[in-house]
C-alpha cells in the first residue's frame, strides 16, 4: 500500500502545500508566491506575509488534495514546517496541520524547512549516489551540507553575513531593480559581460567553506556611487546590463569555489543544489562546466522543487514519519534552524 503524506509550507513568503506518495512520487504541488504583494516593500513584511497565508492556506490544502485525487482520509500524516522561518507564517501553517490532524486523526510530523532543501536532491534522484553535498541557497540561508543518507547530514560551512539570494536581492535594488531580485538580476544580465566590473569575491580563510556576501553589496554600492558625492544615478542599458552580469557572476564564482573547496575536501559521489538562488541558469551551467564539480553526479532539481514547496516538506516528513518521528498537538513553531545536522525530533 503506498504512503500518502501532505506537506505543508508558509515559512516565509510562499503558501505551498503537496501530496507526495511513497516519500518521492510528487502526485501534487501546489505554491502561492505572494511576491506580488511585496515588491513595492523590496522584502517581506512579516504581518502581511503571515495574513495572506491565512487566507490562503485552506483553499491551497484543497487543491492539493484535488490535483492528487486524495481526500484527507487517504492520507498516512500531515509533514508541516515547523522551523525556521517567521513565527507568525510558520503557525499558520502549523494551525492548518493540527486542525487536519485534530479533525482526520491524522499523525503530524514538523520538518525543518532548511533540512527540506537539503534533502531535495533525493525528491529529484531517489538514488542519488551518496556521500553527497548538498548546496542551499536562498534568501534567507547559503550553506553546504554533507549527505550521508536521509536524516544523516553536516553542515559543513554557512554564510556569516548575507546569503546568496539577499545579496542578490540587495543587489538588486541598488541597480533600481525590481523585487525578487534574483531572478531580476538574471534576466538584465542575459548578453552582458561577466568582467565589465571588477567586483570583490570574499573566500575567507584559505580553509574555510563559510560564505560572505556583504562585501559584494557594498563594492556594487560603491561602484554606483558618484566621486562627487552627488545622487546616485539609477545605471540604464549597456551599463546595467553589465553591472547585473558582473553582480552575478561574482555571487556564482564564490558559490562555486565553495563547492570546489567541499568537493576536493569530501570524497562525494553527487552535488545537489535547492533554494531560490538554485533556479539560476548561469549558477546551472557552471556546476556543468567546471572541471571539477562536473565529474560529480550532479543532481540539478526541477525548479519548482528549488524554491519553497509542500513537496520537499512532504518528503523529508516521509522519511521522519517512516522512523516514528511523530510530533504532539502542541509542537510549536521556532524562528531558529535545527542546531546540528540531524534531521532529528523537533524539539517540543
Ligand atoms: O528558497 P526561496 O524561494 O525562499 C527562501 O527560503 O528564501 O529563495 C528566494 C531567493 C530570493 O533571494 C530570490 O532572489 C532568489 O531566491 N532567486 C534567484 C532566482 N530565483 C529566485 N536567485 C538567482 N536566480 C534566480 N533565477
Ligand atoms: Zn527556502
Amino acid at each position: 500500500m503506498s504512503e500518502l503524506i501532505l506537506g505543508i509550507e508558509t515559512s516565509c513568503d510562499e503558501t505551498a502545500a503537496a501530496v507526495v506518495e511513497d516519500g518521492q512520487i510528487v502526485r501534487s504541488n501546489v505554491v502561492h508566491s505572494q511576491t506580488d504583494l511585496h515588491a513595492r516593500w523590496r522584502g517581506v513584511v512579516p504581518e502581511v506575509a503571515s495574513r495572506s497565508h491565512t487566507e490562503r492556506i485552506l483553499p491551497i490544502v484543497d487543491q492539493a488534495l484535488s490535483e492528487a485525487g486524495v481526500g484527507p482520509g487517504d492520507l498516512a500524516a500531515v509533514a508541516v514546517t515547523q522551523r525556521p522561518g517567521m513565527i507568525g507564517c510558520l503557525l499558520v501553517g502549523l494551525a492548518a496541520a493540527k486542525a487536519l490532524s485534530f479533525r482526520f486523526g491524522l499523525p503530524i510530523v514538523g520538518v525543518d524547512h532548511v533540512q527540506a532543501h537539503v534533502h531535495t536532491g533525493f525528491l529529484a534522484e531517489p538514488d542519488m549516489p551518496l556521500p553527497a553535498l548538498a548546496l542551499v541557497a536562498s534568501g534567507g540561508h547559503t550553506a553546504i551540507w554533507l549527505v550521508r543518507g536521509r536524516g544523516d547530514t553536516e553542515r559543513l560551512g554557512t554564510t556569516r553575513d548575507d546569503a546568496a539570494g539577499e545579496a542578490l536581492d540587495k543587489g538588486a535594488n541598488l541597480l533600481g531593480l525590481p523585487y525578487p531580485g534574483g531572478p531580476a538580476i538574471e534576466r538584465t544580465a542575459a548578453g552582458g559581460d561577466p568582467r565589465a566590473f571588477d567586483l570583490p569575491r570574499t573566500l575567507l580563510e584559505r580553509d574555510s567553506l563559510d560564505f560572505s556576501f556583504s562585501g559584494l553589496k557594498t563594492a556594487l554600492l560603491y561602484t554606483l556611487r558618484p566621486q562627487s558625492g552627488a545622487p546616485m544615478p539609477t545605471p540604464t542599458g549597456d551599463v546595467l546590463r553589465d553591472l547585473a552580469c558582473s553582480y552575478q557572476e561574482a555571487a556564482v564564482d564564490v558559490l562555486i569555489a565553495k563547492l570546489r573547496r567541499a568537493a576536493e575536501r569530501h570524497p562525494v559521489r553527487a552535488l545537489c543544489i535547492g533554494g531560490g538562488v538554485a533556479r539560476n541558469a548561469r549558477l546551472r551551467e557552471r556546476l556543468q562546466q567546471d572541471a571539477v564539480l562536473s565529474q560529480l553526479h550532479l543532481v540539478l532539481p526541477a525548479m519548482s522543487l528549488c524554491s519553497d514547496n509542500g513537496a520537499m516538506v512532504a518528503a523529508l516528513g516521509s522519511h521522519l514519519f517512516q522512523s516514528g518521528e511523530i510530533a504532539p498537538l502542541e509542537l510549536d513553531a521556532v524562528a531558529t534552524p535545527q542546531a546540528g545536522g540531524k534531521a532529528r525530533r523537533p524539539r517540543r
